[in-house]
């Protein structure tokens, strides 16, 4: 079975890079913007591919004929999508539209990730049938491809996600988790918010629920999040405590008191009995997670 990736230098791409290039059953075609950042080459092919590109798009996808494509390209950064509406609908609206037209074509199966952001954290947590009010750009603009997905003629899966978190090579971008951990261990004083609550999301077990979706061959929406809803700042003391790290220097404060750009869901968190039951998802909880990234960053083996 041939398997392509965009967007496999992010978190997510060079996880199911690393789990599918050692898979028997799998062709893998790996492609992303630029250069290939992973450093392990064994086991599948790259190629680079901006997916805005609908000409450079349709060429690759056509010629490479995979059964698979998973659409982990993405305009991820949050206050930046308010401030490039524009750049965020190219990226995360008309490149899902040529995705899916081009596997209309070529009858791919097309796995795609959207968010917990296309709530408005009323009446969290959700399920996969509770209706969306995006608060943000980026939460529209997934909402929006969503939509582009389910006005579609392909073989399409969404899984929707909520703060993927995990040790990667060279992200431009990097994560809650990460973060906090090196600032904790440095001591550093730190301001989390405590009315956010979210249930973070191990980048493997996304991984693993993408694989889930195309070698089960599930269609339609399902929530491939953590299992544990807590607050933000709850995570953070859970980092903390976890790897032993002083918390006296970790101040509460309030959505109200941090001017980001972008309006966040208070309450999100999924009801995953759907994935569980249909997927066969199995999340890991989240200091288990904090467990593997821990051995992760020890062995330098991702
Ligand atoms: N991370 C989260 O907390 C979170 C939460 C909910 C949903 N999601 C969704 O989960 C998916 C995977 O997220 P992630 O955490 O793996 O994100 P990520 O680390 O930001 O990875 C996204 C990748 O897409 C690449 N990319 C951006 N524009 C592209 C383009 N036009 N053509 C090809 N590649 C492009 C980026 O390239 P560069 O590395 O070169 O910039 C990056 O490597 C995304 O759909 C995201 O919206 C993520």
């Amino acid at each position: 079975m041939k398997v392509l990736i965009t967007g496999s230098n992010g978190l997510l791409g060079q996880k199911l890079i690393h789990k599918l290039r050692v898979d028997d059953a799998v062709e893998l075609v790996a492609t992303s913007i630029g250069e290939n950042r992973v450093s392990e080459k064994e086991g599948y092919s790259y190629i680079s591919l901006d997916i805005t590109n609908e000409n450079e798009l349709k060429k690759v996808i056509m010629f490479e004929n995979p059964e698979v494509i998973i659409n982990t390209a993405a305009m991820t950064n949050v206050d930046a999508c308010e401030d490039q509406k524009e750049k965020c609908d190219i990226i995360n609206v008309n490149a899902v539209k040529y995705l899916s037209d081009i596997s209309t074509k070529i009858n791919a199966h097309l796995i795609h990730i959207s968010t917990d952001f296309i709530f408005d954290g009323e009446n969290g947590p959700y399920s996969e049938n509770d209706i969306p009010n995006p608060l943000s750009y980026y939460g529209l603009s997934k909402l929006k491809s969503e939509t582009v997905l389910l006005e579609s003629n392909c073989k399409w899966t969404v899984l929707r996600t909520i703060i993927v978190f995990g040790v990667a090579e060279h992200l431009s971008k990097g994560n809650i988790v990460l973060w906090a951990k090196e600032a904790l261990e440095k001591g550093d004083s730190l301001n989390i918010i405590d009315d956010q609550f979210r249930a973070p999301t191990l980048a493997e077990d996304l991984a693993d629920a993408c694989i889930l979706s195309f070698k089960k061959e599930k269609f339609g929406i399902f929530n491939a999040s953590g299992k544990d809803i807590m607050s933000i700042y709850d995570m953070v003391e859970r980092i903390a405590k976890y790897y032993n790290y002083s918390t006296d220097q970790l101040n509460r404060i309030s959505t109200a008191k941090l001017s980001q750009k972008a309006v966040r869901p208070l309450k999100t968190g999924f009801i995953l009995d759907k994935s569980i039951k249909e997927l066969g998802y199995n999340p890991h909880s989240f200091e288990e997670s904090l467990k593997i990234i821990n051995e992760q960053l020890k062995s330098k083996i991702i």
